[in-house]
């Protein structure tokens, strides 16, 4: 019976193209299934864009679009890439199709069942303009621990300070500029806490099926406190209407958080493939032989090693004997590190890449070149890799071609001009020694395969293909070639070399997919299979050999590496203060706006605040009008001076008089701010009365 895989890799968001960190996640998983297809394997590899959530959401009104449209978008542009890499996925789908839909609202329906869900009252800003709870990420303000303006609703990126939004001093949605007011709402609730799923969980993740060190992180979240209370809090799992996502049961306007819905998507997009091909999706979750793999990156642990197993153990069926069948949890959750370009940061999901994959491919970069490389630095650990153009330079163009593809390019030539491309049966003794050699590690490196040791299996590849390199430096078949009655020791040493390069292309073909399907054809073989290392081409007639592969170009890396990214800040809303609602001409012309000559200007006694101006408006009679701007001019700075006041606004009765109109001044919201506050002064050739429209 062939080993039955079911393989995902983390949704990404649909909020923008692919970057090259989760190319690197595809390649790893793409090597992965490749190799174990070539085993005999049946894998169905499956993945979908994760739609749903309040960035999507805003990121769509943005840009003038539905969410549906707007995600739709992402999705077309997602093939370029995928093909462009060569990873293989047996779907995409999306965690906005109806089988999400369906299969989370039933997963939700279950926990509910088994007395998981909790509704509690959760106090939350709310933006009252743009009329929606705000998710942290949109509330900025002053960091409450060093005072940096601007920060975000959780953290402070200049001291680093972690907080809750509502400690923010003077808070604002980054949406609308609005001030939030807090505003309670009912919030569903996953009890994670609840003893049954502290108990799962804890063997669960303990149980061998993580990475350690993985294993050993999660532990920590389990740490009991004083009383001996488990670490795991409940999980708020609902958000309020307006919300992209799918609508809970029973709870209209409420809706799940994206993260409930996403990793159903891993079985919804299983379903939709099944849809297409017939095969019975809850069968296939019933085998016993089933694996369930999904590779994650370290930044999604707890979503898929505590949310989600929990959520899949204890929505299971209560049969009608009175027993209970969990639904199946993950077998296995591969863990990855990030990616990072020439030491650079990490590249974030909202600040952009260092490279990007459809430039590599645009810019003619062979895909298989970038998937060796990043092979080469893969393992099985949560670390760190880093692109580094001077060592992608050198791993290709010395390990790949130099070391590897050259054994063909050597052979080749001989067998078309001496030997009408036909391999001897023979070999020699030092030959089969040799090609002996290169199939007893077909185990060794399947066994890094499967662990996902890549760069130690590129490594031995490397050393066996030294030894091939050695082998014709040893027996130099341009010099036998010169020699009378030579032939046969020609003959049999490139024979070698055809056939320890076939081993070669079958040990790397997992990694070097396009490459073995040119060498398949210039061998004129069928498909390797890992069990094909077992066998001998013999005397078999091969193809003329054509080109392989190239060798980088340098210069073509250094056209990779984009500018640095126009930083994107966030503004702060212009002056502090949001735009105003839109009005129409007509309101506006109800404002009677007049160039005025300020005549006099003194201090008022007993305000520290006001001046007291005296004005023409061309009336024939001044107005007097108090204006609070005497913290920021001198009178004598302001008599003689033309500027603009509102002439028809309701004369105000004061403590100090009448004041009869208003002086317009430019301010920040804040007008005590140290930025000051200017009184408006018309072009040179205004005169008094003139309207300002
Ligand atoms: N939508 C969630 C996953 C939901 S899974 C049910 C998400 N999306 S993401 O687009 O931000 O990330 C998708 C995957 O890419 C994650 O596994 C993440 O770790 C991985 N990577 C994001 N940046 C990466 C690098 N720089 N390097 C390697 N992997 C990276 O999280
Ligand atoms: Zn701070």
């Amino acid at each position: 019976m062939s080993r039955q895989l079911f393989v995902t890799t983390a949704l990404p968001y649909a909020n923008g193209p692919f970057h090259v960190g989760h190319v690197m996640e595809y390649i790893q998983a793409d090597t992965w299934v490749r190799f174990q297809r070539m085993r005999g394997a049946e894998v169905n590899f499956v993945c979908a864009d994760d739609a749903h959530g309040a960035p999507i959401m805003i990121a769509a009104e943005k840009a003038g679009l539905t969410p549906q449209q707007f995600v739709a978008n992402i999705a077309a542009g997602r093939k370029p890439y995928l093909d462009g890499f060569h990873i293989a996925f047996d779907n995409w789908s999306s965690t906005d199709a109806p089988e999400n839909h369906e299969l989370a609202r039933e997963i939700y329906r279950a926990l509910r069942k088994n007395e998981l869900i909790d509704v509690r009252e959760v106090e939350q800003f709310f933006d009252p303009e743009k009329g929606m709870f705000l998710p942290d990420r949109f509330i900025k303000g002053t960091c409450p621990n060093c005072g940096t303006p601007d920060q975000y609703g959780d953290n402070c990126e200049s001291c680093g300070a972690v907080y809750a939004p509502t400690e923010l001093k003077n808070p604002y949605s980054a949406l609308s500029g609005a001030t939030p007011v807090l505003k309670t709402s009912e919030h569903f609730f996953f009890r994670l806490s609840d003893p049954r799923c502290v108990e799962f969980l804890e063997s669960w993740t303990q149980d061998g099926r993580l990475q350690p060190e993985v294993a050993n992180k999660v532990k920590e979240w389990f740490k009991r406190d004083d009383t001996g209370k488990a670490g795991l809090g409940d999980w708020d799992i609902s958000r309020e209407a307006p919300y992209f996502g799918i609508e809970i049961p029973d709870a209209p306007g409420k809706y799940f958080y994206v993260w409930l819905d996403a990793p159903v998507g891993y079985l919804a997009s299983l379903k939709n493939l099944f849809s297409k091909t017939g095969a019975d999706f809850d069968a296939y979750l019933a085998r016993p032989d089933l694996e369930q793999v999904h590779f994650i990156g370290k930044d999604i642990v707890t979503f898929h090693t505590l949310f989600w197993p929990a959520m899949l153990h204890f929505s299971g069926k209560h049969q009608a004997d009175g027993t209970y069948v969990p639904r199946k949890t993950p077998d296995k959750v591969f863990v990855h590190g990030f990616l990072t370009v020439n030491n650079g940061e990490k590249m974030s999901k909202s600040r952009g890449t260092g490279i990007s994959p459809l430039k590599y491919l645009e810019l003619g970069l062979n895909a298989e070149w970038l998937r060796y490389y990043l092979a080469a630095k893969l393992s099985s650990r949560v670390e760190d890799i880093d692109f580094n153009p001077d060592d992608f330079t050198a791993r290709v163009n010395s390990d790949l071609v130099g070391k590897y593809i050259n054994i063909a390019s050597r052979a080749a030539g001989f067998l078309a001009k001496r030997f009408a491309n036909q391999l001897s049966g023979d070999l020699g003794v030092e030959g089969r020694v040799l090609l002996d050699g290169l199939r007893a590690h077909a185990d060794a490196i399947a066994e890094l395969y499967e662990e996902r040791e890549f760069a130690k299996a590129l490594r031995e590849v490397m050393a066996l293909a030294d030894r091939v390199n050695g082998y014709v430096d040893q027996n130099k078949p341009w010099e036998l070639a010169k020699q009378a009655g030579m032939d046969a020791a020609l003959h049999d040493v490139c024979s070698v070399c055809i056939e320890a390069f076939r081993l070669l292309t079958l040990y790397l073909k997992p990694v070097l997919p396009a490459l073995a399907v040119q060498v398949e054809a210039f061998l004129q073989i069928e498909p390797l299979q890992w069990a094909d290392s077992a066998r001998a081409l013999g005397h078999h007639r091969i193809a003329p050999y054509t080109h392989l592969m190239q060798r980088v170009d340098p210069k073509l890396l250094d056209a990779l590496f984009e500018p640095p990214p126009e930083p994107v800040i966030e503004l702060p809303p212009p002056g502090g203060e949001a735009i105003a609602p839109p009005i129409s001409a007509d309101e506006f012309f109800k404002v009677d706006l007049r160039i005025a000559l300020i005549v006099k200007a003194e201090a008022v006694e007993g305000s520290t605040k006001l001046l007291r101006l005296t004005l023409d408006v061309g009336e024939g009679k001044p107005r007097n009008v108090f204006s609070g701007i005497a913290a920021n001019y001198k009178p004598e700075q302001l008599t003689g001076k033309l500027t603009v006041m509102v002439a028809n606004l309701a004369p105000r009765k004061m403590k100090f008089g009448l004041s009869e109109g208003m002086v317009l001044a430019a301010s920040d919201a804040d007008e005590q701010a140290s930025t000051g506050v200017y009184v408006l002064e018309p072009f040179p050739g205004a005169v008094p009365g003139m309207r300002v429209r």
